[in-house]
């Protein structure tokens, strides 16, 4: 499975590449507003820091405008990748920037329907909102599992970004329900390596030492 980091700010990125964990970056247009900074900037650094796809998306709602914002972000990093709601128009232009070869990550997906549309218009990623789901109490992890038996039933060759994740269940329950990938937010994947048990276990460790004779 891998993991991208599910947000704009520079030093959460830094900080988690040095442990190799990170094989991406989503942004959206609220983590952007977030950083204070030119959205172009923000992509630019990411994507001179991490190698692998960078996610920024278009905030126009009609195809022409979608793409002409599309062609521009994609001039600014070979590892850019476009993100396009799930709309009508971005199905469009999601099938046009397949054909030119420029990848896309269709985001805001609610349903099986909507993931599969996605997937058949082209997208490279899908982004199923498993927080937001679980939010309305719609259990989130099942579109996740059902999209990923569609997807290898038909060969759709899109992957699974699980997307809108809350905690360190959501992360686990993605890789046992087949998500390719799952976005965590910056902040929260710190407490990924964290557990009460492996601090008590050093703090009785290095207790333990003291009493070792010394040279
Ligand atoms: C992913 O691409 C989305 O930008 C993100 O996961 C949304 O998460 P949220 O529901 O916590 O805003």
């Amino acid at each position: 499975m891998k993991f991208f980091l599910d947000t704009g700010n520079i030093e959460e990125i830094k900080r988690i590449v040095k442990l190799g964990l990170v094989d991406g970056v989503t942004t959206n247009p609220s983590l952007i507003a977030k950083e204070g900074r030119v959205f172009k900037e923000v992509i630019q650094e990411i994507t001179s820091i991490v190698s692998g796809p960078v996610s920024a998306e278009v905030i126009s709602l009609e195809v022409d405008g979608m793409l002409k914002e599309a062609h521009e972000i994609a001039e600014w990093a070979p590892n850019v990748v476009i993100k396009l709601p799930m709309t009508e128009a971005g199905l469009e232009a999601t099938h046009r920037l397949a054909q030119e070869g420029i990848k896309t990550n269709v985001t805001l997906i609610f349903s099986v329907a909507q993931g599969l549309m996605a997937a058949k218009a082209g997208a490279t990623y899908i982004s199923p909102f498993v927080g937001r789901l679980d939010d309305i109490g719609v259990d989130g992890m099942q579109l996740i599992r059902d999209l990923r038996e569609i997807l290898d039933l038909y060969g759709l060759r899109s992957e699974i970004i699980a997307a809108s994740i809350r905690g360190i269940g959501h992360v686990e329950q993605a890789a046992l329900a087949g998500a390719h990938i799952a976005t965590i937010p910056g902040s929260l994947l710190p407490s990924l390596w964290k557990h009460p048990l492996t601090d008590v276990g050093i703090e009785r460790f290095l207790k333990d030492w003291e009493k070792v004779p010394k040279m």
